[in-house]
C-alpha cells in the first residue's frame, strides 16, 4: 500500500484540475454529447444492476478515479482483507467478514486455524436451533412451542438482524412474532414484551462483547421479566440463548455456553449481521433462505474481489463517494431504496458507512487534511418524496442519491409496482436534467413565479436494479456497501474497522449513573452546563 500522502498522489493532484473541468458541465450536455452514455457508463454483477451514468463524470474522471485507487492499493489491501491479514491496525485483528460466507468446504487458514470450517461448525449448530425451535420441537419451560422471538442487542447486533427481517418479511414464519429491543430507554423493552407470554417466549441476547450497558441492562429486565412469570431458575436455559464472542461473560449471565453461538473478533459489530448474530434472521427465515441470504453476499464478494475496477460495482461506488466528498464537498448522501421492505435499510447503513468511516486520521495516526464519509441517510421511496426531496432538487446542497429498485414486487397488486417504480426513473431524470428557465416559461408559468420552478438539475444518482428482493438479492446489496465503504477507507488510507469514536461518551454516562442515582446530593464535578443539567434533571425525576 502507498504511503504517499493522498493530496500528494498524482491521481489526486489530476483530480483537483479535472475537478475545475468538470465542476460548470450539466449532465444535459453529458447526455447530449454521448447519446449512449446511459448504457455505457452501467456495471453488473451478483445480480445486481448499476447505472452509474448520471453521476458528474467524464470517461476521464473514471479514468484518474480508477488511477486513484491504484495509488492507494485497492487491489492490494483487497487481497490483504481476503487473506486474513490484520488490517484493523488499532485493534491489531484481521477483517474476515468475507469468510462468514464462504462456501462449506472452502478453506481460509489464519493463524493456523481454517476460520471457513469454524464458521460453518456453528452455521450447523444454528440451522439445528433453528429448525428445532420452528417445528416446535423446542420447547419452552412450560412445554408450549417458542412463539415469540425477542432479540436483545444494539447497533451491529441490532440494526442488521431487524434491518434482515424486515427486508425478508416476505420470506419469514408468520406464525412466529419478531421483536427487537435495542434501546435502554424502558419503552423499548416494555413495549416489545406487553402483549407476550413468557412461557411462548424465546429471548437472543446478542452482544459481540457481552458488556454493552444498554444491551446487559435490558438483558437483566429481560431475565427478570421471565422469572416474573415463570418463577424458577430453571426457565432461563428454555428461554435464553446468546450470541456472543465471550463465552465467559455469558456463563456469568447464566446463560449455558450449550445455548451460546459463537463468533470472533475479526467479524466487526457492523460487518456481523451474516454470522450468529443473524440468529432472529435464521429463525424467521428458515436455515436454507439463510444460506441463500450468504451466497448472496459471497457473490458480491467474489464480484469485488475478481473484477476489473472498471466494471466493479463496490469500487465504483466508493470511488464515486470519494469524488463528490472530496471534491464537490458533498458533506451527506442519500440512500432511498423503492421497496418498502427495505424502510431500516438506511439506518442499517448509517452504522455501516460512518462508523467505518467516520475517522480524522490516516492508519499511521496522521490527521487527515480531506474530507472522509459523509453523513448517509434515506427513507423509502415514495415517502421521501413527499418530505425531502424538494430540498435534494431545488436546495443549495449537492446531495449524491442512490435509488435502489426491483423488477418485480413481492407483493403484486393492480399497477401499484409500475407506479412505484415510474418514480425511481422520474426522479433519476428530474434530478439529473432538471427543468430550464426557457421550459418553464414555455408552459405558460407568470413571470414572477418562472423563478421559483425552475429545476437547476445536475444532481448526480446512482441507480441499482435487482430483478426482485430475495436472501440471495439482500445479502449482495449488503455487501455491495460493505465493500464501497472498503475502498473509500483505502483511498482515505483511515482505518474503516474500528469505532473509538464511541467510547468517550460510554465512559462518561457510565460516571455519570451513580450521579443521577446517588440518594445525596452528589458533589458535581463537570463543566457548569452538565452541572446544572444533572442538578435539573435530579429535581425532575
Ligand atoms: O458502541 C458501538 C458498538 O461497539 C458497535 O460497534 C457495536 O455494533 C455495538 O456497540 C454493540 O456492541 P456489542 O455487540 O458488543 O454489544
Amino acid at each position: 500500500m502507498t504511503s504517499t500522502p493522498l493530496r500528494d498522489r498524482p491521481a489526486w493532484k489530476a483530480l483537483e484540475k479535472h475537478y475545475e473541468e468538470i465542476r460548470g458541465v450539466h449532465l444535459r450536455d453529458l447526455f447530449a454529447d454521448d447519446p449512449a452514455r446511459g448504457e455505457r457508463l452501467v456495471a453488473e454483477g451478483a445480480g445486481l444492476y448499476l447505472d452509474f451514468s448520471k453521476n458528474r463524470i467524464t470517461d476521464e474522471t473514471i479514468r484518474l478515479l480508477l488511477q486513484l485507487a491504484e495509488e492507494s492499493g485497492l487491489a492490494e489491501r483487497t487481497e490483504a482483507m481476503f487473506r486474513g491479514d490484520r488490517i484493523n491496525v488499532s485493534e491489531n485483528r484481521s477483517v474476515l467478514h468475507v469468510a462468514l460466507r464462504m462456501p462449506k468446504g472452502s478453506a481460509l487458514v489464519v493463524d493456523g486455524v481454517d476460520v471457513v470450517a469454524t464458521v460453518h461448525e456453528v452455521l450447523d449448530r444454528m440451522a439445528s436451533f433453528a429448525d428445532r425451535v420452528r417445528s416446535g420441537e423446542w420447547k419452552g419451560h412450560t412445554g408450549k412451542p417458542i412463539r415469540n422471538i425477542v432479540n436483545i442487542g444494539i447497533g451491529g447486533s441490532d440494526l442488521g438482524p431487524v434491518m434482515a427481517y424486515e427486508a425478508l418479511r416476505h420470506y419469514t414464519r408468520r406464525d412466529l412474532t419478531f421483536r427487537f429491543v435495542s434501546n435502554v430507554d424502558s419503552t423499548d423493552f416494555a413495549e416489545a414484551t406487553q402483549d407476550l407470554a413468557a412461557d411462548e417466549t424465546l429471548f437472543i441476547v446478542s452482544s459481540k462483547t457481552f458488556t454493552t450497558l444498554e444491551t446487559m441492562t435490558n438483558a437483566h429486565t429481560a431475565r427478570a421479566w421471565a422469572l416474573a412469570a415463570l418463577g424458577d431458575e430453571a426457565a432461563i436455559a428454555k428461554h435464553f440463548v446468546a450470541v456472543s464472542t465471550n463465552a465467559e461473560e455469558v456463563t456469568t449471565f447464566g446463560i449455558d455456553t450449550n445455548n451460546m453461538f459463537g463468533f470472533w473478533d475479526w467479524v466487526g459489530g457492523r460487518y456481523s449481521m451474516d454470522s450468529a448474530i443473524g440468529l432472529s434472521t435464521m429463525l424467521a427465515i428458515g436455515s436454507d433462505a439463510f444460506h441463500e441470504l450468504l451466497a448472496g453476499f459471497h457473490a458480491m464478494d467474489e464480484h469485488f474481489r475478481t473484477t476489473p475496477l472498471e466494471r466493479n460495482l463496490p469500487a465504483l461506488m466508493g470511488l464515486l463517494s470519494v469524488w463528490y466528498a472530496d471534491f464537490f464537498g458533498a458533506q451527506t448522501s442519500g440512500v432511498m431504496p423503492y421497496s418498502h421492505y427495505l424502510k431500516r435499510f438506511p439506518a442499517y447503513l448509517q452504522q455501516l458507512t460512518m462508523e467505518s468511516n467516520g475517522k480524522h486520521v490516516t492508519l499511521d495516526g496522521r490527521a487527515v487534511d480531506y474530507e472522509t464519509g459523509a453523513v448517509y441517510w434515506g427513507e423509502p421511496g415514495t415517502n421521501g418524496q413527499h418530505s425531502f426531496y424538494q430540498l435534494i432538487h431545488q436546495g443549495t446542497k449537492l446531495i449524491p442519491v442512490d435509488l435502489i429498485g426491483f423488477g418485480k414486487t413481492l407483493n403484486p397488486i393492480r399497477d401499484h409496482h409500475d407506479i412505484l417504480m415510474s418514480n425511481v426513473f422520474a426522479q433519476a431524470e428530474a434530478l439529473a436534467f432538471g427543468k430550464t428557465e426557457e421550459e418553464v416559461r414555455a408552459e405558460g408559468t407568470a413571470e414572477d413565479v418562472v423563478p421559483h420552478r425552475v429545476f437547476e438539475g445536475n444532481r448526480p444518482t446512482n441507480v441499482i436494479l435487482a430483478e426482485k428482493l430475495t436472501p440471495h438479492t439482500l445479502g449482495a446489496l449488503v455487501a455491495l456497501y460493505e465493500h464501497s465503504v472498503f475502498a473509500q477507507g483505502t483511498v482515505w488510507g483511515i482505518n474503516s474497522f474500528d469505532q473509538w469514536g464511541v467510547e468517550l461518551g460510554k465512559v462518561l454516562a457510565t460516571r455519570i449513573i451513580p450521579e443521577l442515582e446517588s440518594k445525596s446530593e452528589p458533589e458535581l464535578a463537570h463543566d457548569s452546563s452538565t452541572n446544572a443539567l444533572i442538578r435539573r434533571y435530579r429535581a425532575l425525576r
